[in-house]
């Protein structure tokens, strides 16, 4: 599952990714760290990132790798991590938007972002930025976009720079973010925009506890709905209406009296559900044990569909006697 939320300067999105990323224990992946860090580079480099000619020949030659480290990927450059302090510093803030409008930058960007996550890694990623939505993961199962007035966000940023020990009135913040999100959205490669689909929260009104209690509702909820027994229990739900249009072919094959095995295809995890509302006879169901080892609700749910657990390492004698006695005194076995 893939959890992005986007937004302009000071929304919120930063600090709100890293609270759910802790809370639901998914990696995280802050994109603007990416931006930040190159530009630091650079900058440290006394490279003029006005100057796209020379940015691009400061940044073709980095060795660039994404490492994960407690649950936060960050972007490892010619081998060695920056501090994260540095890449808030003032200076960084007021060129990065420079920074991430070159094509060059983005284009490298883009896959070590992409590789954050993996299927085979647990399969959960949290990404905050301004592309996460629209072209970063463009399939994102939840999107968030993150509105702030501009009052609120100059307020917000003035307060980041205290804590970093910088002194700047709210104005002189103000003026800084209002530039980097007037280049942000005027880009021509993936300007700041609300993605398709996206849930968009203003923030402005709310304090960081409300909107973050207000999202992990909405995680919940979809990772409930991808849950397998949930959608079981839906699908029992749903059994009068799916049962009027359910298309049934060869269902004749199976005999209205007797025992009878019925080796089905198992495209879904639905088939098994199915198949019980397309037979008018009552069905056992046989299936690998470990799907009774996991949650104790699920068990207890198969259980009660009439499934019964099979080891299929090794000849399962009892299970097997099991079958071959339903079979003999008229069941239906799947
Ligand atoms: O989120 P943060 O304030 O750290 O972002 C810094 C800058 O990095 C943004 O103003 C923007 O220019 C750039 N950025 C971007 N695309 C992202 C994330 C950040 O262009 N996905």
């Amino acid at each position: 599952m893939i959890i992005t939320l986007d937004g302009g300067a000071a929304s919120g999105k930063t600090t709100l990714a890293r609270e759910l990323s802790r809370h639901f224990e998914i990696p995280l992946l802050e994109s603007g760290q990416l931006y930040r860090a190159i530009t630091f580079r650079a900058l440290q480099e006394g490279i003029s990132v006005e100057n796209s000619q020379a940015l691009e020949k400061f940044v073709t030659p980095l060795s660039l790798e994404m490492q994960e480290d407690q649950l936060e990927w960050r972007l490892v450059i010619n081998g060695k991590l920056d501090n994260p302090q540095n890449l808030r510093e003032v200076e960084v803030s007021e060129k990065v938007s420079i920074v991430a409008k070159a094509p060059f930058v983005r284009k490298r960007l883009l896959s070590l972002q992409r590789s954050c996550y993996s299927k085979k890694r647990g399969g959960y990623l949290i990404g905050d930025g301004m592309d996460l939505g629209t072209v970063v993961f463009p399939a994102a199962d939840i999107k968030i976009f993150l509105k702030v007035s501009e009052t609120i966000r100059a307020k917000r940023r003035q307060e980041d720079f205290k804590a970093l020990g910088m002194s700047m009135t709210t104005e002189q913040v103000g003026i800084i973010e209002a530039e980097r999100d007037r280049i942000d959205q005027e880009r021509k490669i993936s300007p700041l925009q609300v993605p398709s689909g996206a849930i968009v929260i203003d923030t402005s009104g709310k304090t960081v506890l409300e909107t973050f209690l207000e999202l992990i509702r909405l995680i919940n909820i979809k990772k409930h709905e991808s849950n397998p027994v949930y959608r079981i229990i839906r699908s029992l739900a749903a059994v009068p209406k799916f049962h009027l249009n359910l298309r049934q072919e060869g269902i004749e094959n199976i005999p209205q009296t007797g025992g009878f095995l019925l080796a089905s295809n198992h495209l879904s995890h639905l088939d098994p559900v199915m198949l019980a509302f397309a037979s008018s006879r009552t069905l056992s169901y046989i299936a690998r044990n470990s799907l009774f080892q996991g949650s104790p609700l699920f068990a207890w749910l198969i259980s009660a569909l009439n499934a019964y657990p099979i080891n299929r390492e090794n000849p399962d004698r009892k299970t097997l006697t099991q079958i071959i006695q339903f079979l003999l005194s008229g069941h239906g076995v799947v």
